[in-house]
């Protein structure tokens, strides 16, 4: 540490070190984020170090001021914030756009929000949010880049990497927090907050990797997951915290609890009080305590009774201060705000939007080639709840985004589609928390049906049933939706179903009668101008699943990273193998399934060497032929599976994607190249290992065995 904060720290009173340790709220009020008196006054006296949810540039400047002028140290403050997937534009959420199977898409979003945020004086964002999610029932997964760790990795990489830029002390370098560590996405039965039972084999191989990609790219804070791990919470939880996290990772930033998180130890169990809570979370290794006010109440306790010592307290404040510094405030309080402000404030990236919402979206089935729609289509129906509720749009977290800028399915397509006749009816409420309403407008959506060459259905969530604390048991169309949907079909009007929702929603005999499904999400402000692009044809779809899509509940967790049993069931049918006998084991859309305008032949899989040493990469290549009438661009993923090793092997693990852009008829060639780390694998005592003998490699558009090519290599031992 630079002398002088060695110098500074020894000037610090023990309120003062905990105020740094200490994480305040601004409030949202009806002129904008501002911050209470008694924060103000906590500020003065130096009790807070940082602040969440206080963003624009005038109230930065001003609380940051107060912090540097008028604290006896004047310690810069750090202002937080929750930058998801867009500050003042709003993208797809990350669970659609992580289906985009694009890491420069996923960095240019993150550094468009880097740059909206940090001029709006956030130097925090408490994003990406990394936890591999496998069950609808839980709404985070809408937060979630999906089910699998290595697709998770490499967002990640581009994350941070967009978020951060390449200099944490830049101006508009938004330092990030790699969230919530670790397994919090395993809650059991995907209810919210609940108990987190996973081995530590899969909490290596399936959660954390993203964290390790995080870290490795540099991210500036980790948040634990408000969750417990196998009993221990992972605030108080030092083997995570500081063997795994700081020891083998070697993570250096700091650790920011979730909020209240440490006095959440309390109903955890596992503290008796506040001076418990706090001498849990900090020798556990968390260094700020996000509004849990538990570190500046239970700290001085715990200190008196001999539960921390004052070494600990300063080894966090000490971490805190650093990081302060690399972040620039030090040098530059206001990370450039007080200069003239950037004409930019304000101004959205439509265009970015518009196109991170049209690669994001993925069309699941596409009858009868509805789409694009023909010109014969000239009466289009926009019917149903979400059809015209563009503020839903944005999804579960907004950050300062404005829910009126967002673009309307009904408003894009009438933009999109000037040629056509098209009116709208909603038919029924959304659904949900605050009622279902009543069936008074399914005659006029019905009517208006049988009037339409061709109904746009729009169903789906509204954004406060996905997020945090949104869990459902029944993760399918909420309300009367499902009878509207019946009655629109029924009147047999071509139909595309537009699913707006921050999951997959489980809806398998709608989804079976609807001629043409496009999985929408949350596609954010430039939603319904991306979605005219696509039904007008001016873009083909070319988003995929970043998640299984389930054929029934029951299935709940199905997704393709599963192992192998004693027990296979090679077909449908049979007794004693591993099968439900009234459903299913497989999704009803598999992880990378999504559809486009025209159709993809692949061949010749071809490696490098059949004999691969252990320092060597192995190339893998394969021809692509567009075989349709139109020009589209194909996702080629890449698995590998190890029939016999130490361990059983998950039956497909992903290694790499490339995409391809091809006009009609013709072929090209995607190559891969496969570092030796791709065919690691954790040995029994989870030490990453390479063992001999043969591994399957695999290619081909989704994780569905009968769709992939395949070929084998024998891997030389170490
Ligand atoms: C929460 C969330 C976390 C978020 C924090 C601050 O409750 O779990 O993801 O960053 O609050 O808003």
């Amino acid at each position: 540490m630079a002398k002088d904060l060695q110098k500074l720290l020894r000037r610090m009173t023990l309120v003062e070190k905990i105020g740094q340790l200490s994480m305040l709220s601004g409030d949202f009020t009806a002129t904008g984020p501002t911050l209470s008196p008694d924060f103000r006054d906590a500020v003065r006296a130096g009790r807070a170090g940082s602040l969440l949810n206080l963003w624009g540039r005038e109230a930065v400047l001003e609380v940051q001021r107060l912090a540097v002028e008028e604290t006896r140290l004047g310690i810069p403050l750090v202002f937080g914030f929750d930058v998801l997937h867009g500050h003042r534009t709003i993208f797809p959420i990350p669970l659609a756009e992580a289906g985009s199977f694009d890491p420069m898409l996923w960095e240019l979003t993150a550094r468009r929000s880097a740059a909206e945020a940090t001029a709006d004086g956030i130097s925090l964002t408490f994003a990406p949010m990394l936890d591999v999610a496998r069950d609808p029932r839980w709404g985070r997964i809408a937060e979630s880049p999906g089910e699998d760790p290595w697709l998770a990795a490499a967002y990640a990489t581009a994350k941070v990497r967009g978020f951060q830029g390449d200099d944490l002390a830049s101006p508009d370098s938004l330092p990030a927090t790699a969230k919530h560590f670790g397994a919090y996405g395993a809650v059991l039965a995907g209810r919210e907050y609940a108990s987190v039972e996973v081995s530590e084999r899969t909490l290596h191989e399936v959660h954390l990797p993203a964290f390790v990609a995080a870290v490795q790219a540099g991210v500036a804070a980790v948040m634990p997951a408000l969750t417990d791990l196998g009993g221990v919470p992972a605030t108080a939880h030092a083997p995570l915290l500081r063997r795994e996290l700081r020891r083998n990772q070697g993570f250096d930033g700091v650790i920011v609890s979730d909020h209240s998180a440490v006095s959440d130890l309390l109903a955890h169990g596992v503290a008796g009080d506040l001076a418990e809570a706090a001498a849990l979370a900090l020798r556990a290794g968390v260094d700020i305590d996000m509004m849990g006010r538990a570190y500046e109440r239970g700290l001085p306790l715990a200190l008196e009774r001999g539960l921390v010592t004052e070494r600990e307290i300063d080894a966090a404040v000490r971490r805190v201060l650093r990081w302060k510094q690399r972040l620039g405030l030090f040098e530059d309080p206001y990370r450039g705000l007080s200069a003239a402000p950037a004409q930019s404030v304000g101004h959205l990236d439509r265009a970015l939007a518009r196109e991170a919402a049209r690669r994001s979206m993925v069309l699941l089935k596409n009858d009868g080639d509805l789409l694009p729609l023909s010109a014969s289509a000239r009466r289009v129906a926009v019917i149903g709840p979400l059809a015209a509720a563009g503020g839903e749009l944005l999804g579960p977290w907004w950050a300062a985004g404005d829910r009126a800028s967002a673009v309307s399915y009904r408003d894009g397509l009438a933009e999109g589609l000037p040629d056509r006749e098209i009116r709208h009816a909603a038919g029924c409420a959304i659904g949900g928390d605050g009622g279902n309403g009543d069936a008074s407008g399914f005659a006029e959506a019905v009517a208006l049906a049988r009037w339409s060459d061709v109904a746009v259905l729009c169903l789906g969530e509204a954004a406060e049933l996905s997020g945090e604390a949104a869990s459902r048991a029944d993760p399918g169309l909420p309300g009367l939706q499902r009878d509207l949907a019946e009655a629109v079909i029924a009147t047999g009007t071509p139909t595309l179903l537009v699913l707006t929702s921050g999951r997959p929603l489980i809806e398998p005999a709608i989804l079976s009668r609807a001629p043409a499904v496009m999985a929408a999400w949350f596609p954010g402000i430039e939603g319904g101008a991306a979605l005219a692009d696509l039904v007008s044809g001016q873009a083909a779809p070319s988003g995929r699943l970043a998640v299984s899509w389930p054929a029934d509940r029951g299935q709940i967790p199905v997704f393709f990273g599963q192992r192998p049993t004693g027990r296979p069931a090679p077909g449908d049918g049979g007794r004693y193998v591993s099968r439900y006998l009234d459903r299913p084991s497989t999704p009803l859309y598999p992880f990378g399934h999504g559809m486009g305008y025209t159709r993809f032949a692949l061949d010749t899989l071809t490696v490098t060497v059949d004999t691969l040493g252990p320092d060597q990469d192995l190339g893998v290549s394969v021809g692509v032929t567009n075989t349709g009438r139109r020009a589209g661009q194909e996702t080629v993923l890449l698995f590998l599976h190890d029939p016999v090793a130490s361990s059983a092997r998950p039956l497909l693990e992903l290694r790499g994607f490339q995409r391809i852009e091809l006009q009609p008829g013709e072929r090209g060639t995607v190559r891969f190249t496969l570092p030796p780390a791709a065919f690691e694998l954790l040995d029994h005592r989870l030490r990453p290992a390479r063992e001999p003998g043969r591994v399957e490699i695999m290619v081909g558009p989704a994780a569905d065995r009968d769709r992939l090519l395949s070929t084998w290599i024998e891997l030389q031992p170490a």
